[in-house]
């Protein structure tokens, strides 16, 4: 059941949101899986550069459909006055609010200071939150890690200057910089901060299936939880995770059929934002492949999609599969390493 939840100044529609992905959560798939039950979503990483050069493609990042009801913008960089100027910018475009990018391992990000790299520079953080916070109105939101690494897992003092500094709630993706996307998430690290109600807090990490999403909503202290990963391979996880009768069927009621379903609605998302048919397939393709995997032949159904030259012949193969598949159950090896990388 979607029961809403008020972080700061803004009410989620439930718990469970998505969590920001490059180059993924992009208009069609936040409208998607606002659909398909998240409590809200993120944008991309946006860089504060971009935006103050103007440039188009960055710009067009920012925007958001009229039929997104709770959305944030992530912006990433290291500078306070590019930060706050880029702020403003990114305020025009009506987001429920603005969050920080404070936990990309990237090198590229992190060698110019922006992602993760503003967690070593503690002295950096209070005159950076409150630079754009002076020239915003909406809520400002930050997405960090635990730490840089091992020995400094300094969240916890992050957030405390967070709170200072007029910041409504963390994200904590539950890994260090260093691990990037090795290892688990510290799941206890993440309940123990919580615990201590420094701000709302959203736990975030390796809540792949939605067995273990309904098992960590059921015990923890944190106020909300993020989705990433998990999303791309099972769209209905937001449904089945908040279903608490998920748990006794141990599977899945939804078919190919229900997914053919949702990736037509995808399709016409994508279709609506990218006019252009090579950048509808490079969208709606990934997404698809996604989708597929698990399902009988799925290997061999990726081949074909790739190799399809036309938006038209990738919707039929499409299509196809996907209602070939009757009754067969889907079934995800979650030991196998899936999208080891991202921004952050
Ligand atoms: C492909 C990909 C892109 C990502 N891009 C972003 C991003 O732009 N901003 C961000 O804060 N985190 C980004 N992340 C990190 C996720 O939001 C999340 O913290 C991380 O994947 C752990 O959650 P998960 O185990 O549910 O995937 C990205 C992750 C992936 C896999």
């Amino acid at each position: 059941m979607m029961v809403p939840v008020k972080l700061g100044q803004i009410e989620f529609k439930s718990k469970l949101l998505l969590a920001p992905m490059a180059g993924i959560c992009n208009i069609p798939f936040r409208l998607l899986m606002e659909d398909l039950g998240a409590g809200g979503t993120v944008s991309e990483l946006v860089s504060c550069h971009g935006i103050n050069h103007g440039n188009k493609r960055t710009l067009d990042m920012l925007k958001i459909h009229p039929m997104e009801q709770v959305v944030g913008l992530q912006l990433f960089g290291e500078d306070v006055d590019a930060m706050a100027r880029a702020a403003e910018v990114a305020e025009s475009f009506n987001p429920g609010w603005l969050d920080i990018n404070m936990g990309c391992p990237v090198n590229k990000v992190v060698t110019k200071g922006g992602g993760s790299a503003l967690m070593k520079e503690m002295e950096k953080l209070g005159p950076l939150f409150e630079g754009m916070r002076a020239k915003m109105k909406t809520p400002l939101s930050i997405k960090i890690r635990t730490g840089w690494d091992q020995d400094h897992r300094n969240a916890r003092e992050v957030m405390k200057i967070a709170r200072e500094s007029g910041i409504e709630w963390v994200a904590i993706h539950g890994r260090t910089r260093t691990q990037q996307y090795t290892g688990l998430a510290d799941w206890n690290f993440i309940e123990e901060i919580a615990a201590e109600k420094i701000l709302p807090l959203i736990g975030n990490g390796d809540l792949h299936h939605p067995i273990l999403v309904n098992e960590r909503l059921k015990k923890t202290q944190t106020d909300a939880l993020m989705i990433a990963r998990g999303a791309l391979r099972n769209p209905f996880i937001f449904l089945e995770s908040l279903d608490s009768e998920y748990a006794h069927k141990k599977k899945s009621d939804f078919l190919g059929a229900d997914y053919w379903e949702v990736i037509e609605r995808l399709w016409s998302y994508v279709a609506e934002t990218f006019e252009d048919e090579r950048m509808l397939l490079v969208q709606a393709r990934k997404l698809i492949v996604w989708f597929a995997a698990g399902f009988p032949h799925s290997a061999a159904f990726r081949g074909q999609v790739f190799s399809a030259q036309t938006a038209q012949d990738t919707f039929k193969i499409t299509e196809d599969y996907f209602l070939s598949l009757g009754s067969s159950q889907k079934s995800i090896n979650y030991d196998e390493a899936f999208m080891s990388s991202g921004h952050g």
